[in-house]
């Protein structure tokens, strides 16, 4: 069996071609190390990519861009894939402000061209789609909250389903720009009846992160608290709240798809309420690890940031039954902080 696996030296792309190609899958891996020119050489995902190249003999790497409507034709031509995970893009919400172009060229026109060729070369083959919850833009605020002492909750709701509204809110240039990819998605399932998946999620996360301020929070803030780093939290009294998923679990939901797929659904994706965090018990939690996190606050809040989310996975968990999150919070966080603090260790010592 043959996967087209896009961004795959980035957090959920790389572990998604991992788990392929131990699992006897021809990969091919696509990824231009965009992530390096939107957040400067902390953000490269190079290392990832000669990780797979170096200990999966199924990985091949194509070192393309998806805005490349013709290279990602010739692509799929060759490979005429079984199966498509898409995770590339430009995934910082308050970085697409700065760049409209880049930002849309790749998250709304890299997600067509894929489709497109998808649907002239593979159409049969199951198509997931890293969407966010950023296309509910800035309405989970509107939900009634509860203030507790270190994080906001909603009054008498356990988590933001699929039925929320993605209309008549603020969305970010990023939320707009994956609206776009998200709607098109679905669209490929419904209009043309393909197997296309479309997975809005709240926070990914795991140790292959390349942790930068922009984008990766969990393992960003770690970052920070394993290199003495100062952090900033913006606005919410640091009472902010986000459920974390382990890329682990992400790459083995795709697989559930691949086995079970439907044409057009989306699905809220997250660790939901029992893997939700705010950033007051992120610095507790990262205390009682023996990481003493510095941090300045600023009363304002990041444009439209959420102040509460956290996911339903009602939805997910009747469609795909046999998908079970392995991962819990301190299993997260703590295969975090080893990474970072490995890392760190090296850094310290020249390598
Ligand atoms: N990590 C999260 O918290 C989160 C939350 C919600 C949604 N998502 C979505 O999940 C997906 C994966 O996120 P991630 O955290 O793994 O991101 P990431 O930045 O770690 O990985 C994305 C990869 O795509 C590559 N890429 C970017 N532009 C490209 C282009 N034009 N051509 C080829 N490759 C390109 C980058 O170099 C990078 O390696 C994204 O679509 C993102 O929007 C992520």
């Amino acid at each position: 069996m043959k996967a087209i696996v896009t961004g795959s030296g980035g957090l959920i792309g790389s572990e998604c071609a991992r788990m392929l190609a131990e699992e006897g899958w021809d990969v091919a891996g696509v990824d231009n190390d965009m992530r390096r020119e939107f957040f400067g050489p902390q953000g490269t995902t190079a290392a990832n990519v000669a990780w797979l190249e170096a200990t999966q003999p199924r990985y091949r790497h194509a070192r393309l861009d998806i805005r490349d409507r013709q290279a990602m034709r010739d692509l799929f031509a060759a490979e005429r894939p079984d199966f498509i995970i898409h995770t590339a893009a430009q995934p910082s919400h308050d970085k697409a402000a700065s760049i409209p172009y880049d930002d849309f060229d790749v998250n709304a026109v890299g997600t067509l061209n894929l489709l497109v060729a998808a649907r002239d070369f593979c159409p049969e083959a199951p198509f997931c789609f890293t969407s966010t919850n950023k296309v509910y833009g800035d309405r989970p605020n509107s939900l009634p909250l509860v203030e507790k002492e270190k994080r906001y909750d909603y009054a008498g709701l356990d988590g933001i389903d699929e039925s929320m509204s993605i209309d008549h809110c603020l969305h970010s240039v990023f939320g707009a720009s994956k609206v776009a990819a998200d709607v098109m998605c679905q669209e490929f399932g419904r209009y043309f009846g393909m197997p296309v998946g479309v997975f809005r999620g709240g926070c990914l996360t795991g140790p292959q992160h390349a942790a930068v301020e922009l984008h990766g929070y969990l393992a960003y803030i770690v970052h920070c608290a394993v290199t003495g780093k100062r952090y900033t939290v913006y606005g919410y009294k640091g009472k902010q709240v986000r459920d974390q998923i382990h890329s682990h679990d992400v790459a083995r939901l795709f697989l559930e798809f691949f086995r079970h797929p439907r044409a057009g659904e989306a699905y809220n994706l997250g660790g939901g309420r029992a893997n939700s965090l705010s950033i007051l018990e992120t610095v507790d939690m990262l205390a009682t690890m023996g990481y003493r996190l510095e941090y300045d606050y600023k009363d304002e809040n990041r444009k439209g940031d959420h102040i509460c989310y956290i996911s339903d996975l009602g939805k997910l968990r009747s469609d795909f039954p046999a998908w079970k999150l392995e991962y819990g919070l301190p299993r997260i966080v703590a295969e975090i902080v080893g990474r970072q603090a490995a890392s760190a260790a090296g850094s310290a010592r020249g390598q």
